[in-house]
């Protein structure tokens, strides 16, 4: 098949009922990626949360919300954006009534890198930037190093990547860093925002 032939709503319903890893039980959907089918720039999360794997779409959680503010002072809109995760399936821990984030192991992610190679295939963005080190490590290898090496352009398999810190490690640091963290992934996405052609 041409890769412009790959159709992403076919890609998304046959994903809506991939088996591939044992994530797809508790979850209650698949989290496929979404955004223009021919974004010049694709956003690759780790997986999705608790309020995503409701929705049945990326990034609509706190994290998201972290996500738009910076998009938006980075000069990108959300809707010129093709954004997904490295897992599309939310993988949580039960305690009590709540859902708690749990990271996705090696397994998971190698099973769903087939959708994320589709994706990348059927969009062809001239750009791809990773959220957090398990996006970067799913797509560089495990020896990559988010803290020295974020915010480079870096030459990933013919198209160029930056890797940036996950919006929700923002939420995380003490409520005194947190402008300069978010400044930090702001200017992340600066330099990705000047990749557009
Ligand atoms: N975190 C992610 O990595 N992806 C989402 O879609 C939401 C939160």
């Amino acid at each position: 098949m041409e890769t412009a032939e790959i159709d992403l709503d076919a890609l998304r319903r046959e994903a809506a009922s991939c088996t591939r890893c044992e994530l797809y039980e508790p979850a209650t959907q698949t989290v496929f990626g979404e955004g223009p089918p021919t974004a010049w720039l694709m956003l690759v999360g780790e997986q999705p949360g608790d309020k995503e794997d409701i929705a049945g779409k990326p990034f609509v959680g706190p994290a998201g919300r972290v996500l738009d503010t910076a998009l938006e002072r980075a000069g990108i809109a959300r809707a010129e954006v093709y954004l997904t995760n490295a897992v599309k399936h939310f993988r949580f821990e039960r305690r009590g009534n709540r859902r708690l984030h749990k990271t996705p192991g090696v397994t998971h992610i190698r099973a769903c890198r087939p959708w994320l190679d589709c994706e990348l295939a059927a969009v062809r963005p001239d750009a791809v930037a990773t959220l957090g080190a398990i996006a970067a490590k799913a797509l560089l290898g495990p020896k990559f190093r988010l803290t020295s090496q974020r915010g480079q352009v870096l030459d990933w398999e013919g198209r160029r990547l930056v890797a940036t810190v996950h919006p929700s490690a923002i939420l995380r640091v003490p409520v005194e860093a947190r402008d300069e963290a978010l400044a930090a992934l702001v200017a992340d996405l600066q330099v990705v925002a000047a990749l557009r052609p």
